[in-house]
């Protein structure tokens, strides 16, 4: 096992990675303040992983929610459930929640955690890839709004990250994949090493080999963490480097209907539509274009987006984005592989020729 740390002043916490985790409840009792919990998971990962978790939990008063599976419902709506059974299990400011799956639920309890009784403590166990490198770490919390992802949640940092890989045992291909693009993602930021690292070595990853599996997650973990120690609220706007891809990615997944393409598969697609876009502004060559483009489809991950989104409504899509300032559209773009810049000094026609050449009718 190895741990890392979130380096946030008394808002510290450590994320433990390593294969049996689920089976360690000692590495997450320490965080658990209160003589109640609330875990909260959903249909599918509750009868795989609920009850190995509830086990190391004796002693304490555990409930459980559990919520319908998908994106499509990372919802006010959906939220509602979290508050009722809060209230009905009469959970007062000493519980802590648990996430137990995917960044659905563990955003979602973030937010119920970042609200319920004007704020309580809560935990992350991910288990997919996605949440296990990205969404687990960092403290963003939230749910989408049909005009918009993740428009609405809070900023609350969680007591404690237990990463057990072996959960990823049990994931299918696709949303395997769906994590790898985030893990791409960290080498295009600020990791030219790790970028080199993931082209030598994704053939292994794929293979899901416990050791490049390892790496990449600590890795990954290890990025994420040293970003989010930097800017934790996005305020310098060095965070926001962390959303990489996700401008044309949120347009993609708000267009076609939340659930329909994954969030990873969107942000796949949507750094090779970053680095075209870098790419006319002179910026990236067109060798380091292919590169990328070639990693994202080596990790199986689409480099188009769906017919059905023309560019009038692809950039009126891209407009409702968290980083959009004094009306102005920012963007991450990639000056360099590893050497990201947030900018709104991007010409809005190169844009749209970018949205041209990928956008089928
Ligand atoms: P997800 O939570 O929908 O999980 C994907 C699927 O895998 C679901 O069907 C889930 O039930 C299933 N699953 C989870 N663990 C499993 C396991 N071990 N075995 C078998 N099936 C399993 O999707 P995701 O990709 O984990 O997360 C995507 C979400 O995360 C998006 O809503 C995105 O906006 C959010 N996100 C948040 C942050 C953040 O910083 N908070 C960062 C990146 C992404
Ligand atoms: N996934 C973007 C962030 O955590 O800031």
């Amino acid at each position: 096992m190895e741990t890392l740390t979130v380096a946030l002043g008394e808002r510290s916490y450590p994320i433990h990675i390593g294969a049996g985790l689920l089976d360690r409840p000692e590495l997450l009792r320490p965080h658990l303040r209160g003589e109640q919990v609330m875990v909260v998971t959903n249909e599918t990962v509750g009868p795989l992983y609920l009850e190995r978790l509830l086990a190391g939990l004796q002693g304490l008063r555990a409930d459980r929610v559990i919520l319908p599976d998908g994106e499509q419902y990372k919802t006010l709506d959906t939220m509602d459930r979290i508050y009722t059974a809060l209230l009905e299990g009469h959970h007062d400011r000493g519980t802590t929640l648990i996430a137990l799956g995917g960044g659905v639920v563990g955003d979602m309890t973030g937010f119920a955690a970042a609200t319920y009784l004007r704020g309580v403590d809560f935990v992350q166990v991910p288990t997919t890839l996605l949440a296990q490198v990205d969404s687990s770490v960092g403290g963003k919390t939230g749910v989408n709004h049909p005009l918009g992802k993740n428009m609405i949640g809070a900023f609350h940092q969680p007591r404690c990250v237990l990463i057990d890989t072996d959960t990823l045992g049990t994931l299918e291909d696709r949303q395997y994949s769906a994590g790898l693009a985030e893990v791409i993602k960290y080498g295009l930021i600020d990791d030219p090493a790790f970028f080199d690292w993931l082209e030598a070595n994704m053939d292994r990853l794929l293979e899901r080999e416990p050791e490049a599996l390892a790496h990449a997650i600590r890795r990954s973990c290890e990025d994420k963490a040293r970003i989010v120690a930097a800017d934790e609220t996005e305020r310098s706007g060095h965070r926001a480097l962390l959303n990489l891809g996700h401008t044309f990615g949120h347009a993609i997944e708000t267009g076609t209907g939340y659930g329909n393409w994954l969030h990873g598969e969107a942000v796949g697609c949507g750094m090779v539509m970053a680095a075209d876009l870098s790419r006319r502004m002179g910026w990236l060559k067109p060798a380091d274009v292919d590169r990328v483009h070639a990693l994202v489809t080596r990790a199986r991950l689409p480099t188009r987006p769906p017919p059905g989104l023309p560019t009038e409504r692809f950039m009126e899509l891209m407009a409702v984005d968290k980083k959009v300032l004094g009306g102005r559209l920012r963007l991450v773009l990639l000056q360099d592989i590893g050497r990201a810049v947030l900018t709104d000094a991007f010409d809005p026609a190169l844009l749209r020729e970018t949205i041209d050449a990928f956008a089928s009718p």
